[in-house]
């Protein structure tokens, strides 16, 4: 009988602790993910070359006891935790990949890694905060596995290679993920990430239904001339002059044909090659650009027009001219449904009023090839220190996060775990 009191008392104290430890447990997770997000910082490393990211990550989640594959697109690391009762299966995504850029600070942890970039030395920093990214997704994978008892159904961890984009030549990211199968066995039903943000506040949560992020389209554009003396245009087709025509026409797809109440829309020429001397007007010109759409349907009339514009364009002139798409990332949707059942669940952690609309951005993510497969639900995550009026943008030497903003990426995550999973069944 003693004993029986005993096992009871345990019980119902282990019962007890179970039911009050998820808010305990993510108090206590925040040393751990300040200490490893600076040590992803003070070790970063370039996209599809992830190895001592991808070990450390695939380390820390088999401590967890969870079912870990590497090497999914090349360095990427999936983990599978299947809770106890069946359910729907729900992904959470953490990009891993650092930058080659020089970082400028005194920070204790600041980055020293120096590398070489397509020929060029530089030195390798995580500029975009994908550093904080791991750290929160290992932290709720920790706090998730302790808590399996109230998982209903099954959490896909993703902690995703080469964001911003594989060296020229290679396949990576989101894409190749997918291309391996990452979305199937178990098919994933929904989809959550976050981006932590230099210039929002901390404690703050910024998202839009629709399209947040741009589609990311580069073009090459290869025009055809004849080549002549400079001082005989007469006897030549000029291919400067007409990729002069081009760049103008282009723009006025945006300034007169794109519903721009709809919503915003960017065509870029970064890059023009033509020619070697001062008195040759050459055979051909080269212009490379990028495309950025946030709507499906002013993407493809955009794309179209560039087409008809170019060739017709050339030809007017002369001359001939085509152009080719590559798209290196997709409209990053979020699915208004999804954002409209889980918004409750950001305004529990965050509150009401620090969970904000935003303005889509012209910037791109790769994590908008997985909301091609299924819904999906990406946000914004303050990083910067309140009052802050001087915030570094990112991609650049002094981008700087404030760490205190991460918790609430991890709170976030659980709540839209429980809340999707709990919903869903
Ligand atoms: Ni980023």
């Amino acid at each position: 009988m003693k004993k029986l009191i005993l096992l009871f008392f345990i019980c119902s104290q282990f019962m007890l602790s179970q039911n009050t430890t998820i808010e305990a447990d993510i108090a206590e997770i925040e040393s751990k993910i300040i200490e490893w997000r600076r040590y992803f910082h003070q070790n970063p490393e370039l996209s599809n070359r992830e190895f001592n990211t991808a070990e450390k990550i695939a380390e820390h989640l088999k401590s967890l006891g969870l079912e870990v594959q590497t090497g999914i697109a090349k360095t990427g690391v999936v983990a599978l935790l299947k809770g106890d009762n069946p359910g729907k299966v729900i992904a959470l995504r953490a990009d891993i990949d650092a930058l080659p850029v020089t970082e400028r600070n005194n920070l204790p942890f600041k980055s020293e890694v120096k590398t070489e970039f397509l020929g060029t030395p530089t030195g390798v920093m995580h500029a975009c905060g994908h550093d904080t990214h791991i750290a929160i997704l290992m932290g709720v994978a920790e706090i998730l596995s302790k808590h399996k008892d109230k998982i209903n159904g099954t959490v896909k961890f993703i902690f995703q290679p080469a964001e911003e984009g594989p060296p020229p030549g290679e396949e990576g990211g989101a894409k190749l993920m997918i291309k391996e199968g990452v979305m199937n066995n178990p098919k994933v039903d929904a989809i959550f990430g976050l981006h932590i943000s230099s210039d929002t506040p901390v404690g703050t949560i910024e998202y839009k239904p629709g399209g947040i992020m741009a589609s990311v389209e580069r073009f090459v554009i290869t025009v055809k001339g004849k080549q002549t003396h400079g001082s005989q245009p007469w006897a030549g087709v000029d291919p400067i002059l007409i990729s002069a025509k081009i760049i103008d026409g282009l723009q006025t797809i945006i300034s007169r044909e794109a519903p721009l109440t709809k919503e915003a829309a960017v065509i870029t020429v970064g890059k023009i090659t033509a020619g070697t001397r001062f008195n040759i007007i050459p055979e051909s010109a080269e212009l490379i650009g990028t495309v950025r759409t946030l709507d499906k349907d002013m993407r493809t009339l955009i794309e179209r027009r560039m087409t008809e514009m170019v060739t017709t364009l050339a030809k007017a002139y002369g001359g001939e001219a085509e152009i080719t798409f590559q798209n290196n990332a997709a409209i990053t949707f979020n699915d208004p449904d999804l954002v409209a059942q889980m918004l409750p669940s950001l305004q529990k952690v965050a509150s009401k009023d620090k969970v904000q609309l935003c303005k889509a951005t012209t910037g791109g993510e790769d994590f908008s090839f997985f909301q091609e497969v299924v819904p999906g639900f990406y946000f914004f995550l303050g990083g910067m220190t309140p009052g802050n009026t001087k915030a570094f943008p990112h991609h650049t030497p002094d981008f700087m996060i404030d760490e205190s903003g991460m918790l609430l990426g991890v709170q976030s995550f659980i709540a839209l775990t429980f809340d999707y999973l709990n919903a869903a069944n």
